[in-house]
């Protein structure tokens, strides 16, 4: 997007723009700037050095995670892909939340063809990222996608994968920014979901509220959700765990997360309890 020769000679010499991050008001904008950079960053530094490392960030959405890679913790080259453009409205962003006048030209970005490869295009990277992406992507399309990943990795390169929440857990519909109900989405027909969503007045947990959300408006963005919702592909963590090792990764470390909640009487039975429970995974793999 922005890694021009001139651009980069400029931070060389001066230094990125300057920013402020007492600036941010987005509280979608803080959950990446400062959670989600740091959790990936606790993840993938303890085993890279994220100063000299090559990045790929599979499923970068609006690349804020990757703008404070850069910029708290010294990433130097990240490349984010995804099959849509929010990341064009990075520089924006940017500008709002720390008053930053361009974003560094450490990042890159590309929006690809859902399941294209993109091994072989480019030099292998040291490391590869992924955040909440891959419960979206067709079901079909994972194990190429895996086998396709390992491709662009380097040998000792490492992948860091995280999910939130996973689709059996309480709110792994992805829909609790209108519905509140635990494990509605198991119990509830998908049209009462949907009138639950619809009839849905006031405002949203700002956190969940990401910067589509003025694209779409009201009522686009409950549909845009719905269409998310059901378009999930149901990934469990056992699943992630044995796609991504059939295609030649190996489990350095993972951590699951489980919610202490009543499980239903009317889902008891009906679906093994940890599926039930089991909320999100992060899971550290090696090549
Ligand atoms: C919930 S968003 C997460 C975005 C970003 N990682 C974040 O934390 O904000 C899921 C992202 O996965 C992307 N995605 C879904 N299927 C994909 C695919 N096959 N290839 C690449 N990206 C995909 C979506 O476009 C979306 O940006």
């Amino acid at each position: 997007m922005n890694g021009n020769w001139l651009h980069s000679l400029q931070e060389r010499l001066w230094g990125v723009a300057p920013w402020d991050a007492s600036k941010i008001s987005d509280e979608w904008f803080r959950a990446h700037f400062e959670y989600a950079a740091d959790v990936v960053n606790h993840w993938i530094g303890g085993v890279l050095d994220v100063r000299s490392a090559r990045f790929l960030n599979f499923g970068c959405g609006d690349g804020i995670t990757d703008l404070s890679l850069v910029l708290r913790y010294g990433a130097t080259s990240i490349h984010g892909v995804d099959i849509r453009r929010e990341y064009t409205k990075l520089p924006r962003i940017a500008r709002e939340q720390l008053g930053m006048r361009r974003i560094p030209s450490a990042l890159t970005f590309e929006s690809i063809t859902p399941g294209a490869p993109l091994a072989g295009q480019r030099a292998l990277v040291d490391g590869i990222m992924s955040w909440s992406t891959f419960e979206h992507v067709q079901r079909d399309q994972l194990a190429p996608i895996f086998a396709d990943l390992h491709a662009c990795l380097r040998p000792g390169g490492y992948f860091f994968i995280q999910i939130e929440p996973l689709f059996y857990s309480p709110f792994g519909s992805h829909l609790r920014r209108y519905d509140d109900v635990p494990w509605h989405h198991l119990l509830a027909s998908e049209e009462a979901l949907w009138q639950v969503i619809k009839n849905h007045q006031g405002p949203i947990d700002a956190a969940e509220v990401d910067f589509g959300f003025a694209d779409f408006g009201v009522d686009g963005y409950k549909e845009f959700v719905f269409k998310e919702y059901r378009s999930l592909n149901r990934l469990t963590a056992d699943e992630l765990v044995d796609l991504t090792t059939q295609a030649g990764f190996h489990v350095v470390r993972q951590e699951r997360r489980n919610v202490e909640m009543e499980i239903p009487s009317a889902l008891r039975g009906r679906y093994p309890d940890e599926l039930l429970l089991n909320n999100e995974i992060f899971l550290l793999l090696s090549k």
